[in-house]
C-alpha cells in the first residue's frame, strides 16, 4: 500500500487496507469490454463519451515492444473504467447506504456526476482503442482482472483518482518515447491526444482537492515498470487476470511510504518494506539507495538511515530535501536500487530498482 497523498488544507491520506466490499468484477452491463465495432453499445458509449473512437488506420506492424506498451495502456484504463464505474455507483447510490459518498449539495453533485459519466466512457473507449490496436496487431486483448480500491469516501477517491492519474501522466511520456525509439511514429500523437484529455481529469480532480488546477510547470515522468508495480500492489487481486502474463513487465516489490501527512518541506521521512520473499537482501541493506523521481529532473539519490530490521521488515528513514522551486511539489516517485546512481533518467532508476515505486503527493 504506497500511496500517501494531500487533501485539501494539507490533511493527508495514508492509505492503508480497509475492509471492503466485494472486489469488482467486470463485464459492464452494456458488454465492457467486449464491444464490437460498430455496435448499438459503442454509439451509446461514444455518445456518454462525447466523442468518438480514432477512425484513422493503424500501420500493418509495430515492434514487440509498442505491443508490450499497448498491453500496459490496456491494463491500466481496463483499472480506471473499474474504478470510475464503482465511484458513481458509490454516488449515486450514497443516499441507500454507501457513507462517505453523500455529496450535500445538488449543483456539485450534479457537477461531479456529469463529469465522472463522461470520463468513465471516455476511459472506456481508451481502453477499448489499445485493445483493438492489439487485435490489428494480432495480439490478444488484454482481459480484465479483479480489483479492489483502497477507499471508503468521496474525498479519499478524489485524492485516489488524482494520484493515478499523475502515475499514467508520467507512463505516457515514456511510452511516447519508445514509440519513437521503437519506430513506431504513427502512434505517438494519439498517445499525446490521451495525455492531454488525463490532464484535465486531474485538473477537475485537484479542484475537488481545493488545489490549484495545474500541480507543476513540468509534470513528473515515470516508466512503464513503477506504472505496472503499482497497479498490481495496489488494485489488482492477486491471481485474478486472465493473461497478465502477456504483458511482459516486471513487477517490483513493494515500497511502502510509512509517514503519513508529508508536508512541505525538508524532512526525513520512514519507508519499509518486506524481506520475507528474499531473506539475503538483509545482509545487502548498506549496498542500497533511496531515489526519488520528480519533475523532469535528474533523480535525487538520499542514503537510508536509521535502519531496523524487525521480522522481516526493514524499516528506514531517508531525507526528502523539499524545496519549493526546486524538488517534492507534486508528484513525486520513490525507490530502493541496487545501485547509488548517479541515474539521468527515471528508466535508469527502474533498472535498478528492488522495491518500488512509493508514491508521494505535494500541493
Ligand atoms: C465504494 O464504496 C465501497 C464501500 O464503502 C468501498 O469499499 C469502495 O472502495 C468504494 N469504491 C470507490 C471506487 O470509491
Ligand atoms: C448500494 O449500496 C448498498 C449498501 O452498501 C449495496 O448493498 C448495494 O449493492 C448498492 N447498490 C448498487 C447499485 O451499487
Ligand atoms: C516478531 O515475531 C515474533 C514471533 O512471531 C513475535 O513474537 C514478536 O512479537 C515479533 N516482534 C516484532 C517486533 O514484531
Ligand atoms: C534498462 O535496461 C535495458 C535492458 O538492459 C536497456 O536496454 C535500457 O537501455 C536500460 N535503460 C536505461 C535508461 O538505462
Ligand atoms: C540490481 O537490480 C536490478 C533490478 O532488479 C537487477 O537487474 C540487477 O542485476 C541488480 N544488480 C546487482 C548488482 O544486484
Amino acid at each position: 500500500m504506497i500511496f500517501a497523498a494531500a487533501l485539501a488544507a494539507l490533511v493527508m491520506v495514508s492509505y492503508l487496507p480497509f475492509v471492503s466490499a466485494a472486489p469488482f468484477s467486470f463485464p459492464l452491463s452494456n458488454g465492457f469490454p467486449t464491444i464490437s465495432n460498430p455496435s448499438t453499445q459503442l454509439t451509446i458509449i461514444e455518445q456518454q463519451a462525447h466523442g468518438s473512437l480514432p477512425s484513422g488506420s493503424l500501420p500493418p506492424t509495430i515492434s514487440d515492444n509498442s505491443k508490450t506498451s499497448l498491453r500496459l495502456v490496456a491494463f491500466n484504463e481496463l483499472f480506471e473504467v473499474a474504478f470510475f464505474t464503482e465511484l458513481i455507483s458509490n454516488i449515486t447510490n450514497s443516499t441507500g447506504g454507501t457513507q462517505g459518498y453523500e455529496i450535500e449539495d445538488r449543483s456539485t453533485r450534479k457537477t461531479v456526476l456529469d463529469a465522472l459519466n463522461a470520463v468513465v466512457a471516455q476511459e472506456e473507449l481508451h481502453a477499448l482503442n489499445a485493445n483493438n490496436a492489439l487485435a490489428n496487431f494480432k495480439s490478444n486483448p488484454i482481459q480484465p482482472c479483479k480489483y479492489d480500491f483502497p477507499v471508503d469516501a468521496f474525498s479519499g477517491a478524489m485524492v485516489l483518482a488524482s494520484t493515478f492519474t499523475d502515475a499514467v501522466l508520467g507512463t505516457l511520456q515514456e511510452v511516447q518515447t519508445l514509440f519513437a525509439t521503437d519506430g513506431d511514429a504513427s502512434l505517438i500523437s494519439g498517445v499525446g491526444s490521451i495525455i492531454g484529455q488525463e490532464g484535465e481529469q486531474n485538473g477537475f480532480y485537484r479542484n475537488m482537492l481545493g488545489k490549484i488546477p495545474s500541480a507543476l510547470p513540468f509534470l513528473t515522468t515515470m516508466t512503464r515498470e513503477f506504472a505496472f508495480s503499482s497497479l498490481n500492489q495496489d488494485f489488482v487481486v492477486p491471481g485474478s487476470c486472465p493473461n497478465i502474463d502477456e504483458i511482459d513487465l516486471p513487477v517490483f516489490a513493494t515500497l511502502t511510504v510509512v509517514t503519513p501527512d508529508i508536508q512541505p518541506k525538508s524532512q526525513n521521512i520512514q519507508f519499509s518494506f518486506d524481506t520475507s520473499k528474499d531473506k539475503a537482501i538483509e545482509s545487502r541493506l548498506s549496498g542500497l539507495s533511496l531515489v526519488y523521481i520528480n519533475q523532469q529532473n535528474n533523480p535525487v539519490v538520499e542514503n537510508l538511515q536509521d535502519v531496523q530490521v524487525q521480522n522481516s521488515t526493514v524499516l528506514f528513514t531517508a531525507q526528502f530535501p523539499f524545496d519549493e522551486a526546486t524538488f517534492g511539489n507534486g508528484f513525486t516517485i520513490a525507490a530502493v536500487t541496487n545501485s547509488s546512481g548517479p541515474f539521468s533518467s527515471a528508466g535508469a532508476v527502474a533498472n535498478a530498482t528492488l522495491f518500488g515505486p512509493g508514491l508521494i503527493e505535494i500541493n
